[in-house]
């Protein structure tokens, strides 16, 4: 289904990593609906994934970013204005990797190295990528910006860890920038808090499967797809939602406003 919802509309998709990504969904759904895009990824992921592969599909040009680098992000910044013929519209940041996690570093032993750097690629990130927008003035007016966080930030999910504080971060950073973006030429800037997803990222959570089902039957209407997710960033991206900003939006069938269900205790 398509109503060119994004038609000439210039956008940058992070974080597609192969067909299971969020980000892979959203970047399918911006083009289908009429949006040229570049995707982005870090190098190591460029070699690992498929996002190559999808770029090809889409006929949008892959360049790669550490997140982490401020001389990457420029370049993707500036390179994306170029191929794409104008300021962007539209940016996606789909990206998260807690370290602690990985490496099986419980939450009340964590290592603050990896901490560190955990927030800087979760977190920072986000704010790298809007300093520099702002700065370089690619935003177009009425843009909109875009970061999917998770509502561990709110509530206790104890095998999510350091994640936990990397969202809260994410989603401070959304409504501080969101001001200032505002004020400079009116670009929006929210977090979409999703529905636990099955991926990459998603799976590496200790207890995956079961968390995942529990938050199916805990939502009213099941968890949200990546499709879902991917519809519900085209409407953020699209002109629809203007006066959207510095909001944390619940994308989750309904998780966020349960107290108790009686299916989870098997009535
Ligand atoms: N899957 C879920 O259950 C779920 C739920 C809510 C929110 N989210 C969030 O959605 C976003 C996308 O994750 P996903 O679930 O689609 O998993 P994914 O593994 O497909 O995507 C994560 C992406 O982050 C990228 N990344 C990691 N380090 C990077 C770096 N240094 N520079 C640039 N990119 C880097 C990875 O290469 C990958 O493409 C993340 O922010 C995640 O926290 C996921």
């Amino acid at each position: 289904m398509s109503n060119q919802l994004l038609a000439g509309k210039r956008g940058i998709v992070f974080g597609a990593l192969d067909e299971k990504s969020i980000a892979w969904a959203v970047a399918e759904q911006c083009v289908a609906e009429g949006a040229t895009i570049t995707l982005t990824n870090a190098p190591v992921a460029l070699r690992f994934g498929k996002v190559n592969e999808l770029g090809e599909k889409l006929n949008a040009k892959v360049i790669p970013a550490d997140a982490t680098s401020m001389d990457d992000l420029t370049n993707l910044l500036t390179e994306s204005v170029d191929v794409l013929g104008g300021k962007i519209d539209f940016i996606l940041h789909a990206i998260g990797m807690s370290i602690n996690v990985r490496k099986k570093k419980s939450y009340t032993e964590l290592n603050y190295d990896w901490h560190h750097k955990t927030l800087d690629i979760s977190a920072m990130s986000f704010h790298r990528v809007m300093q520099l927008a702002y700065e370089h003035d690619v935003m177009n007016d009425w843009g909109s910006i875009l970061a999917l966080t998770y509502i561990a930030a709110q509530r206790i999910f104890p095998d999510y860890s350091e994640m936990a504080e990397s969202k809260a971060l994410l989603e401070s950073y959304a409504r501080s920038f969101g001001y200032h973006f505002a004020k400079k030429n009116h670009v929006r800037v929210n977090t979409i808090s999703q529905s636990p997803t099955i991926t990459t990222a998603g799976s590496g959570v200790k207890g995956f499967d079961d968390f995942f089902s529990y938050s199916d039957k805990m939502s009213p209407l099941g968890n949200a797809s990546a499709k879902a997710c991917a519809d519900y960033c085209v409407m953020l991206f699209s002109d629809y939602t203007r006066m959207v900003t510095m909001q944390n939006l619940y994308h989750d069938g309904g998780f966020s406003m349960m107290g108790m269900e009686p299916a989870v205790l098997g009535k």
